[in-house]
């Protein structure tokens, strides 16, 4: 049987690494469209086995070009997200409304069997943060444009490569005192980035259609929590400092100066609101695809890095009660 080819934007990113692999391993061919072949074709060629793996260099609103790929296609997914806006067109209307657009309407005309579209979850309750409008607007023209779309809305997505876990680990190894805003009280049910890519690979693979599943993780965790438990797994304990609101946003204005922010004001304004199932959608779970990956247990393996002495952290070994009882110890 000939293999499926699945036309994949946004591949080179922390989720479409992952999923090359999944796909690939599983008899499906992938197109991964890119920007910048010379930057991202090493680390996405490596994913796979040769012969299973074409990318492509392209402006992603160039119709001509990527019309092509469509034609080649059985199945596109749409893995482009950005968390700030940029100068030129990088903004949140183009990427999270414009573009998913496009791609829709060319499943429609191509007759894709399956186009999935990743949003993000609690898009509904964030009214006032421009990025989950953008998302929301990009559901609705998706599902227009083809109704047969499958839109993934995943909770805070991690893993080895994420910029979500490693980077709260460094900071947490840098600073003393760590902000926390809005008391930390924020709930997450963060997903290890296989769960998803397993539900994105179980919905290809089984042909689901569902307009809207909510993708989380087996725990529901508060920002706190998390800053606490990645704490323990890098044996620091720092000052967890509540931010007020007008100091928050302050620094956020500070921080947009940065071409790679770390929070943003839409960010902040987002962080207002808990990022759990909302209940009114079907779930990872009940499409047959519980997580399986629990947050202390899969960030371990990667969290001795942070700790002193790296990779030759003997902490490594230690369980997750030792080395608590270590980290108190020291203070
Ligand atoms: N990670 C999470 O925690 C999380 C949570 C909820 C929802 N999501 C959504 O899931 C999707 C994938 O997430 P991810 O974390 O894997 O994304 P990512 O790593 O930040 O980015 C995915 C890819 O998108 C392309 N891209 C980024 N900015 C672009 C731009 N301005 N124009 C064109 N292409 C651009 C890049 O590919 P090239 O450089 O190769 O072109 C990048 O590798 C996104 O839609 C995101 O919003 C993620």
């Amino acid at each position: 049987m000939k293999a499926k080819n699945c036309l994949i934007f946004g591949g080179s990113g922390q989720i479409g690494l992952n999923l090359i692999r999944k796909l690939t391993k599983n008899n499906y061919r992938v197109t991964v469209v890119t920007r910048n072949i010379h930057q991202k074709s090493y680390k996405i060629k490596t994913q796979g086995n040769a012969g299973y793996i074409d990318i492509i260099e392209a402006n992603i609103f160039d119709e001509k070009k990527i019309r092509n790929l469509f034609k080649e296609a059985d199945i596109c997914i749409n893995l482009i997200g950005i968390l700030f806006e940029k100068k030129g067109g990088n903004t949140f209307k183009n990427i999270h409304s414009v573009l998913p657009s496009l791609l829709a309407k060319l499943c429609k005309e191509y007759n894709l069997t399956h186009f999935i579209h990743l949003s993000a979850l609690g898009i509904n309750d964030s009214i006032d943060s421009d990025y989950a409008k953008s998302k929301l607007e990009g559901e609705t023209n998706v599902l227009k444009n083809f109704p047969l779309t499958t839109i993934l809305r995943p909770s805070i997505v991690y893993s080895v490569d994420d910029n979500f876990t490693t980077n709260f680990m460094t900071l947490l190894n840098r600073l003393p005192v760590f902000p926390l805003y809005y008391d930390g009280k924020t709930k997450f049910a963060p997903i290890h980035c296989s769960d998803l890519t397993d539900t994105i690979y179980h919905i290809v693979s089984k042909n689901i259609y569902s307009k809207i599943i909510e993708c989380v993780g087996p725990e529901v965790i508060s920002l706190k929590q998390i800053l606490e438990k990645l704490q323990i797994l890098i044996s620091k304990k720092r000052i967890l400092l509540p931010f007020p609101l007008p100091i928050a946003k302050l620094t956020a204005t500070l921080f947009e100066i940065l071409p790679n922010p770390l929070l943003t004001r839409d960010q902040l304004r987002l962080l207002k609101y808990d990022n759990v199932k909302s209940g009114k959608y079907k779930t990872n779970s009940d499409i047959g695809i519980p997580s399986v990956r629990f947050f202390d247990q899969e960030v371990k393996k990667y969290s001795y890095m942070w700790r002193e002495g790296g990779q030759f952290s003997t902490d490594k070994y230690l369980s997750e009660n030792n080395l608590k009882n270590k980290t108190d110890s020291k203070f």
